[in-house]
């Protein structure tokens, strides 16, 4: 198709001759005539030639942390010197007064939502593109998720949306800082204060990245982190809930520990809650992987950014939007292409893509949280939602609609980055995109 335009060859030529010299990649991938590369789906060469080398994770450090674990008397977790030595570390890469460790970033999660006092009938707003933990613990406290509608170009919570859904019910804002791309959290918190709402934020994907020049998980009242084994750092699966907010953090300890207060002096339970702790061998691992935080974040930062800065003029493709004070550590890269603007759908699209050798695979999730069938027949509770029973809530999910979160579902291209793969490697990934969409370009 892209064959017969003219015009969009011409473009591409241009476009691509001078960030070829610029990469040092002149001619290496797509040979030295005027004709545009052939796509690698009509037997061209590669954009992306080479894969990167294989992701070594864990080794020695998280080697030397189980040894000194195994060598204790007791591998529970409190007064643990691995759950110790794993909150000091996480302390400084998110300062905050309480800091507890849990199961997984769901339970932390939970933990928060149950913390901050959030009970039957009170409403959250929350980020309908997310993983299903995000709203899990909301749920199980009998409250209700309502969705709001997220920007654009960065996935994140709209604000102003945020605020349109405030109702007599609302108690908290759960913004998501989806891909580790920091949400706009001045707007957010400033909402909050006014409202007298609580800000928990779902740091799941957004470990070592930063708002400004402030930690990501220091401008809400309560930070939540996952260990899961896809995550920046991981133990298999674990968590951290952090807060610096004298109502919320005291109480993080008892919800995440059966309701038990262990510092208190009546042995009696004052909350109920359900057993989410991190054992010592958990804990040893995510110790050791927090030394390597810095190393990954700076690196997937540094080439996201390349990333987005080689695809930003590239007709029918939007990337992905960072605001440049922030720190955004791209749990994946989100691209939107544009079908006004192409010759081709998402799919096409992804399929010349991945033929080229780039790592894309098509969106995130394949609907809104709320699309979910559990959500739409309101199947929470052995199949019934008792707090709609109650007429504690007339939420009805088969309803809702978040036009924009829908529109970056069926438009978004995920690309992986990760600390294992160079500049070389990801400008192929840029040329890729370039290559696909010019051929593609309407
Ligand atoms: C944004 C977000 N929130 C919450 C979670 C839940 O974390 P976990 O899987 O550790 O329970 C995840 C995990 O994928 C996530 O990506």
């Amino acid at each position: 198709m892209g064959e017969s335009n003219g015009f969009s060859r011409r473009r591409f030529v241009a476009a691509s001759s001078g960030l070829l010299v610029a990469s040092g990649l002149s001619g290496a991938a797509f040979g030295r005539s005027d004709e545009p590369p052939r796509l690698a789906l009509q037997g061209g060469p590669k954009a992306v030639p080479a894969s990167p080398g294989k992701l070594v994770r864990w080794g020695e450090p998280e080697r030397e942390q189980l040894s000194a674990m195994l060598a204790q008397d007791s591998l529970f977790y409190w007064k643990g010197p691995r759950t110790g030595l794993l909150i000091e570390r996480f302390r400084e890469c998110c300062p905050a007064r309480h800091i507890m460790t849990c199961s997984s970033g769901t339970a932390a999660l939970h933990m928060a939502v149950a913390a901050s006092g959030i009970g039957p009938g009170d409403e959250v707003i929350t980020s309908p593109i997310s993983d299903i933990g995000t709203v899990i613990g909301i749920i199980y406290q009998q409250a209700v998720p309502v969705f709001a509608d997220l920007v654009a170009d960065t996935y994140n919570l709209d604000p102003a949306d945020v605020e349109r859904k405030i109702t007599p019910k609302t108690k908290a804002i759960l913004p998501v800082h989806l891909c580790g791309n920091p949400c706009d959290m001045e707007s957010l918190r400033a909402l909050a204060d006014r409202r007298g709402l609580i800000v928990i934020e779902d740091c799941a994907q957004a470990w070592g990245a930063r708002y400004g020049d402030r930690p990501i998980g220091t401008i809400g009242h309560a930070a939540c982190f996952s260990l899961q084994n896809s995550k920046h750092i991981t133990c298999g699966d674990g968590g951290i809930v952090a807060s610096s907010d004298d109502r919320v953090g005291p109480k993080l300890q008892a919800f995440g520990d059966k309701g038990m207060d262990r510092l208190g002096k009546d042995g009696l339970f004052h909350a109920f809650a359900t057993n989410y702790r991190m054992s010592e061998p958990q804990a040893a691992v995510a110790a050791a992987q927090l030394a390597r935080l810095e190393g990954i974040a700076s690196a997937r930062s540094r080439l996201g950014n390349l990333l987005t800065e080689r695809i930003r003029d590239v007709p029918g493709v939007v990337p992905h939007g960072v605001r440049a004070e922030d720190r955004c550590v791209y749990w994946f890269y989100l691209l939107r292409v544009r079908p006004d603007r192409l010759r081709c759908d998402r799919a096409e699209f992804v399929k010349a893509l991945a033929a080229e050798g780039a790592p894309a695979s098509a969106g995130y999730i394949p609907v809104p949280l709320y699309g979910n069938p559990v959500f739409r027949q309101h199947a929470f509770f052995a199949g019934r939602w008792p707090i709609k029973e109650l007429g504690l809530t007339t939420m009805d999910y088969a309803q809702v609609r978040c036009a924009e979160a829908e529109s970056i579902l069926a438009t978004g291209i995920r690309i992986t980055i990760h600390e294992g793969m160079d500049e070389a490697y990801v400008a192929g990934i840029a040329d890729a995109v370039r290559k696909v969409a010019a051929h593609f370009a309407s």
